[in-house]
C-alpha cells in the first residue's frame, strides 16, 4: 500500500498549526500559538482568535512545506483540515484555507474530528512506534474543551463511557489559574508550581470519585478554591503558593487516574492512551505511569509536544482514514461527539 504523505491544517481553537506527515513520521509541524494575545483577558477570544489565525494561516503552512522539503504541490497525496469541534470563526479559517488550496492543487481534501486527531497523536513521535496500528484501547481525552473516556475499538469506532459533566479538566486549571491571577493558560503554570508545592497541604474536592460512572464534575473543585481564596485571602508567600497549586492538580489528576484505571479494568484490554493539551501535565504523566506499573497495563502518553494541540496529529487521523478508503469530504461541525454515527468508516 502506498502511504499517503499529507499537508494537514488545525485552527480550531488558539492555534495556527500546519504539518507534513508521512507513515507516521512527522516531516514538519508548525504550531503558531496565539497566547499572546488571548492571556491579558484570561481566555480565549474567539473574534481575536478568528483574526489572527487568518494573519497566521498562509505563513504557517509555508514554514511546513519548507521544513518538510516539500517545493512541488504534487509531491504531497492528500490534503487534511480540522473540521470540528472548535469555534466556528476559528475553524472556517482553516477549513475555508485548506478548501483553496485543495482547489487551486487538485488534491483530495479530508475533514479530521479534533479529538480524531488527539488520539493519533499517541502514534507519533519516536518512542510511540508500539501504539501502531491503532490497536483497540481505552482513552482519556483530556484538553481544555474535552474530558472524556473513550473505548477506542477501531478507526471510527468509540464508544463513549464518560465525560463531563461540566468544566473540562483543562479548564479547571485555566480558572484557577485565572483565580490566583497566574494567567493563561493555567495547565503549564500550575504545573511548574506544583512541582514544589505540597500535594497534601489543602484536601481539595475530589469530584465524582466515588461514584460509579465514568461521569467528571470538576466545577465543585474551582469553586472550592474560590470559597478558599475568599476566605483566607491570596497565597503571601511562594511556599504557600506552590502548595495550594500542588494540592489543587492533586485533586485533578486524582480523579482522571482513578477513573482511567477503573475503566481500563472493566474494558478489558489492558491498554491505556491519555491524549489532549492536560497530558502534558508532569503530575498526570506521573500517576498514570505508577497506575500502570501497578495494574500492569500498557500506558501509552504522547511526547508533550504532541499533546497540545498541533497539525500532525490531523494529518495521522487523515492518513488513516484515506488508508480505510474513507472519500474525501469536509463538513464543518462545532460540537460534533466523537461516537457520533458520522465518524464510522466504511
Ligand atoms: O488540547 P489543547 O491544546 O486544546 C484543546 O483542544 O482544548 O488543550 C489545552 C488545555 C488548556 O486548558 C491548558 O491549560 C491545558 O491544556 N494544559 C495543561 C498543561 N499544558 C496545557 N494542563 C495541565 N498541565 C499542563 N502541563
Ligand atoms: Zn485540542
Amino acid at each position: 500500500m502506498i502511504v499517503p504523505r499529507v499537508l494537514a491544517i488545525e485552527s480550531s481553537c488558539d492555534e495556527t498549526a500546519c504539518a507534513v506527515v508521512e507513515d507516521l513520521v512527522v516531516r514538519s509541524s508548525v504550531v503558531r500559538t496565539q497566547i499572546d494575545v488571548h492571556a491579558r483577558f484570561g481566555g480565549v477570544v474567539p473574534e481575536l482568535a478568528s483574526r489572527h489565525h487568518l494573519g497566521a494561516i498562509a505563513p504557517v503552512v509555508e514554514v511546513a512545506l519548507a521544513e518538510a522539503g516539500i517545493s512541488r504541490w504534487r509531491e504531497l497525496d492528500a490534503l487534511a483540515v480540522t473540521e470540528g469541534p472548535g469555534l466556528v470563526g476559528a475553524l472556517l479559517v482553516g477549513v475555508q484555507a485548506a478548501r483553496g488550496l485543495a482547489l487551486g492543487t487538485g488534491l483530495p481534501l479530508f475533514g479530521v474530528h479534533h479529538m480524531e486527531g488527539h488520539l493519533f497523536s499517541a502514534c507519533l513521535g519516536d518512542a510511540q512506534r508500539e501504539a501502531q496500528p491503532f490497536v483497540a484501547h481505552v482513552a482519556l481525552l483530556v484538553s481544555g474543551g474535552h474530558t472524556e473516556l473513550v473505548v477506542v475499538e477501531g478507526l471510527g469506532r468509540y464508544r463513549m463511557l464518560g465525560a463531563t459533566r461540566d468544566d473540562a479538566a483543562g479548564e479547571a486549571f485555566d480558572k484557577a489559574a485565572k483565580l490566583l491571577g497566574l494567567g493563561y493558560p493555567g495547565g503549564p503554570v500550575i504545573d511548574r508550581l506544583a512541582q514544589d508545592g505540597n500535594p497534601r497541604a489543602h484536601a481539595f474536592p475530589r469530584g465524582m470519585a466515588e461514584h460509579d460512572s465514568f461521569e467528571f464534575s470538576f466545577s465543585g473543585l474551582k469553586t472550592a478554591l474560590l470559597v478558599q481564596l475568599e476566605r483566607n485571602g491570596q497565597p503571601t508567600s511562594k511556599a504557600a503558593l506552590h502548595d495550594l497549586c500542588a494540592s489543587y492538580q492533586a485533586a485533578i489528576v486524582d480523579v482522571l487516574v482513578r477513573k482511567a484505571r477503573r475503566a481500563v479494568a472493566s474494558s478489558g484490554l489492558g491498554r491505556l492512551h491519555i491524549v489532549g493539551g492536560v497530558a502534558a501535565n508532569r503530575g498526570l504523566r506521573a500517576a498514570a505511569e505508577q497506575a500502570a506499573a501497578a495494574d500492569r497495563f500498557t500506558l501509552v502518553m504522547p511526547p508533550v509536544r504532541y499533546c497540545g494541540d498541533n497539525a500532525a496529529m490531523i494529518a495521522a487521523a487523515a492518513a488513516a482514514r484515506i488508508a480505510a478508503g474513507v472519500a474525501p469530504s469536509v463538513e464543518l461541525h462545532t460540537s460534533l461527539p466523537i461516537d457520533d454515527p458520522r465518524m464510522r468508516v466504511p
